[in-house]
């Protein structure tokens, strides 16, 4: 653990609102300041800082917590990255020798690696041995100064190749095979996991080989092979070339499925392009996406997989705020193929010309549906509604109810009134799926069992909620509180783990701040700890108030009548028991 001394100049040195207000345009609100929150998508501000308490909470998604919390999330940080990180915002130097420090040494060893395996790489395509993948790139376009820009590689059809290599670096086969670069063999030991292939590096934000992509050169094995999970990298939280593409000026970004295209792309004068590495989009690609422009062209393959793929990226970029375009690529499988034969200005006129993701839809049920028919026309005319129900915005609305209606010689006020309808119908359904979905949301930050707790013990639940708030605020009262109540007298599992936390550093001495708790609490209970002290009236309680809370825990365990404990489920009677047990031995 680190030394209180470090801790308390750390906490000295850190104001909570000047490290969030890095990654999040905070507005001032009374004593507090507002923003959107950086962790869930949002239109209007439920994200809080309170400078007061060094805390923050998002009221929509339930996160919070510290300084260190938030650094560890936005950045994925370890606990001790995030410390780093504080203390050199601060100047102050870390004690060495603090736990820990493994899983950051083990890191940067990892990227070491991974560094020196595409160095090894790039060296195999420029050599003698890599003449035959050099002229497979030149048959597929790409220019030498593309080749050294994506630092492309070649890994031979070989079993050790790279281990030969990486071993005289000094490193270890385990270290090889934590990077995902060779696999384990049957019988100990372990074989390059690239063979024969062409090798894309994929380089995150701060410039670091995290992982790699490989595309077949023969036929063994999948045409692309991408790295697993590892230490450095999450598949689902990066996407390839975003290192380039985060500088573009140009106002979008361009989404492709693969590797090829985004390279061709580059090469084609458009430097915004990015693709997922090897699988569908995730909601955090979109999100990292949102953070970098306001709208995205989804330029994916013209084939059934990549139309599913981009109906797919359109709704999980809706609740993104970003706006989406899709490009569709006539005569062509993908950008790579239309780059290649109709060259970059051509391209430039498809990225114009693209159109909103309404019109994607729309054109896709013209083509499910022969309009020259009654009957199709009839389809049509369904689908078309539902697709315009969805649409937020009644203007636009009209504007395409206009122009199918016209196109189709109907009625416009049919077609408006069964819109009404299916509008109604959403609504209903909306309304319902809300009253269902609020539950499970908050549940599932504070935990499905807190929720019940809650909703089972209201009084006492909020009782020592109140307490904690009391205590934090006012550490003192420690002297008194603790001669009235136990940990073990709290109702809900979760308050019990904080109180815990809380009054034994204040036992020891110490101070009771999030800071300095967020080092043995758990996420989810330094979250619950800084949804509790946001919780309105939460920052004046008074000692007065702080004994009937405490009044409020004691009847709750005293005062059970004999029919009560009769209906007392297993688990209660047990905490009952408990509790009268704690409050004797007292
Ligand atoms: P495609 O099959 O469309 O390949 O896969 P491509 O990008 O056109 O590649 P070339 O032009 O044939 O070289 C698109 C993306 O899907 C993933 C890869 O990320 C690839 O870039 N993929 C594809 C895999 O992960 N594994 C595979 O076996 C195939
Ligand atoms: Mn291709």
């Amino acid at each position: 653990m680190l030394p209180e001394t470090f801790l308390n100049e750390l906490k000295y040195n850190t104001d909570i609102e000047q490290v969030i207000s890095r990654y999040v345009q905070l507005k001032r609100r009374g004593r507090n300041l507002t923003g959107l929150c950086p962790f869930h998508s949002e239109k209007s501000p439920s994200f809080t800082v309170y400078p007061e308490t060094q805390s923050f909470y998002c009221f929509g998604c339930g996160a919070g917590g510290d300084a260190i919390t938030f650094l560890r999330k936005i950045d994925n940080l370890d606990y001790m990255e995030a410390v780093r990180a504080l203390a050199e915002r601060a100047g102050m130097a870390v004690p060495e020798g603090t736990v820990d420090d493994g899983s950051r040494q083990r890191k940067a060893r990892i990227l070491e690696l991974n560094r020196a395996a595409a160095r090894h790489f790039h060296q195999n395509l420029m050599s003698n041995g890599g003449r035959e993948a050099r002229a497979y790139l030149v048959e597929r376009g790409l220019t030498k100064a593309t080749v050294v820009k994506f630092g492309i590689g070649f890994a031979p059809e070989s079993w050790d190749n790279l281990r030969g290599h990486l071993r005289e670096q000094g490193f270890t086969d385990e270290e090889m095979i934590a990077a995902a670069l060779e696999n384990p063999g049957k019988n100990g030991g372990c074989y390059d996991a690239f063979r024969n292939r062409i090798i894309f590096p994929i380089i995150d934000l701060r410039g670091g080989v995290i992982a790699f992509g490989g595309r077949n050169l023969g036929d063994k094995g999948p045409k692309y092979l991408n790295s697993g999970d590892t230490p450095v990298f999450k598949k689902s939280r990066n996407l390839f070339a975003l290192n380039f593409a985060k500088a573009t000026k140009r106002p979008e970004l361009i989404l492709c499925e693969g590797y090829m295209d985004v390279v061709s792309v580059h090469q084609g004068g458009f430097d915004n392009a990015v693709a997922t590495l090897g699988t569908a989009l995730t909601p955090e690609q979109a999100k990292l996406i949102s953070n970098y422009t306001k709208t995205v062209v989804l330029s994916y393959d013209s084939d059934g997989p990549g139309q599913a793929a981009t109906r797919r990226a359109i709704s999980i970029f809706e609740d993104t705020g970003v706006k989406v375009r899709v490009l569709s690529i006539p005569n062509a499988k993908d950008p790579d193929e239309f780059l290649k034969k109709f060259g970059p200005q051509r391209f430039e006129l498809l990225l114009e010309g693209s159109s909103g993701a309404v019109d994607f839809e729309i054109e896709k049920l013209r083509q499910r549906f022969d309009t020259d028919t009654t009957e199709g026309r009839y389809g049509f005319l369904q689908e078309f509604v539902r697709l315009m129900a969805g649409l937020g915005n009644h203007i636009q609305r009209e504007v395409y109810i206009s122009k199918i209606c016209r196109e189709l010689e109907v009625d416009k006020q049919a077609v408006t009134s069964q819109l009404e309808v299916a509008l109604r119908k959403k609504r209903k359904g909306r309304e319902r799926q809300e009253a269902r979905e609020l539950r499970p949301f908050t549940a599932h930050q504070t935990s499905a069992k807190t929720d019940m707790e809650k909703q089972k013990y209201p009084r006492e639940v909020l009782a020592e909620e109140r307490l904690i708030a009391y205590l934090i605020r006012s550490p003192d009262a420690w002297g008194w509180i603790k001669e009235q109540v136990a940990a073990e007298e709290l109702v809900s599992q979760k308050d019990r783990e904080i109180f815990q936390a809380v009054t034994s550093r204040l036992e020891a001495g110490y101070s009771a701040d999030l800071m300095s708790l967020s080092g043995e609490l758990s996420e989810e209970n330094i979250a619950r700890l800084s949804e509790l002290l946001a919780s309105p009236g939460s920052e004046n309680i008074s000692p007065r108030e702080a004994e009937d809370y405490i009044r409020t825990l004691k009847n709750f365990h005293r005062q059970k009548t004999n029919a009560e404990i009769g209906s007392m489920e297993e688990e209660d009677f047990g905490k009952y028991i408990a509790s009268i047990r704690a409050a004797k031995n007292k």
